[in-house]
């Protein structure tokens, strides 16, 4: 295709990328040209329907050199820099795993959770969250929004993904949440943060998440070019059980939770529920539920600190 002249109105553009995006395989080609008229040139939608104006030149240029991106199988969300989740908008691109809708059920099950904790005279909740794995800070950014008065502590190996939880930070305006690089729980020794702190010098959580990288190395290659060849290995790499850190965390997590504290864990579709049963017993941590997703997936994975104590 030679690009879309550069006489063409909102909606020939509309249609025209449709087809382009239809001929190079993308399923959902009306849908995408739909997003891109309208968040990658800021079309409105009532306006393109109902005046359907000339598009600027800058824009046929603009267009045409989103669709020569999207040709390369770049994920849209990468060229159009954002998505939303749990109603915030969330930046991405290179170097982030574009948060998926299916983790929003992990952040509702989470702030469920929450409010079995301390709740104050003034009816602050004061808890400690530890977001392991936190990417562009999704999970972290919307429990903190959903919990101001939360210390929200989000972890992250990569330097690159760090760099857009700070971005999104900012965006959001979310104070309460510090963000750490290191490997798992290794970044929130007492060192590092004024927490409160465990038997052993550990900073204690009361709600820990993770959607850590849990693709099976060998299925990697076969998954859509958008992921495979566009997000961070780093961010999908499992090892060759695709439950490497899955395991890494569910053994760390009793060191780290307060007695009667959570553990919410994204799981791939398909994992073993039974095997992750047997490791979080193992643990010493009491299997409390396993959420399923829309698609019948069993995806979250939760388990709870035996309280002694019974305080929660
Ligand atoms: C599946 S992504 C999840 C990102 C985000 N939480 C979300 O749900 O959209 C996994 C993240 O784990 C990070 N990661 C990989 N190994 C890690 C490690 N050893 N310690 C901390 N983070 C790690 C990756 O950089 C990546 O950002």
């Amino acid at each position: 295709m030679k690009g879309l002249p550069q006489t063409a109105t909102a909606l020939e553009a509309l249609k025209y990328a449709i087809d382009f995006l239809a001929g190079i395989g993308i399923k959902e080609a009306k849908e995408e040209a739909r997003a891109i008229l309208k968040d990658g040139l800021g079309i409105d939608t009532l306006i393109l329907y109902r005046d359907n104006p000339p598009l600027p030149s800058a824009d046929v240029r603009k267009l045409n050199g989103i669709l020569e991106r999207r040709k390369k199988r770049e994920p849209l969300q990468y060229i159009l820099g954002f998505v939303w989740f749990y109603g915030l908008e969330i930046k991405v691109g290179a170097g982030a795993l574009i948060p998926r809708p299916e983790t929003e059920i992990l952040v509702r099950e989470a702030l469920a959770l929450a409010k079995k904790f301390r709740t104050d005279k003034n009816g602050k909740t004061r808890i400690n969250v530890l977001d392991l794995c936190t990417g562009s800070g999704a999970i972290a950014l919307a429990l903190a929004k959903n919990l101001p008065d939360a210390e929200v502590t989000a972890v992250d190996i990569s330097e690159d993904a760090l760099g857009w939880a700070e971005k999104n930070r900012e965006l959001n305006g979310a104070q309460n949440v510090r963000l750490l690089k290191g490997d798992l729980f290794g970044a929130v020794s007492s060192d590092q943060m004024n927490g409160s702190i465990g038997d052993r010098g550990q900073v204690r959580f009361g709600l820990i998440t993770a959607n850590p990288p849990y693709i099976k190395d060998r299925l990697i290659g076969s998954l859509e070019p958008e992921v495979s060849c566009w997000e961070p290995r780093v961010a999908l790499s499992g090892g060759e059980s695709g439950l490497f850190f899955t395991e890494e965390i569910l053994r760390g997590a009793p060191g780290h939770l307060e007695p009667g504290g959570y553990l919410l864990l994204e799981m791939a579709g398909g994992t073993d529920a039974a095997l992750l049963s047997g490791l979080c017993t193992q643990a010493g941590l009491l299997v409390e539920n396993i959420v399923k997703d829309l698609a019948g997936w069993e995806r979250v994975f939760i388990a709870r600190k035996p309280d002694p104590a019974g305080v929660y």
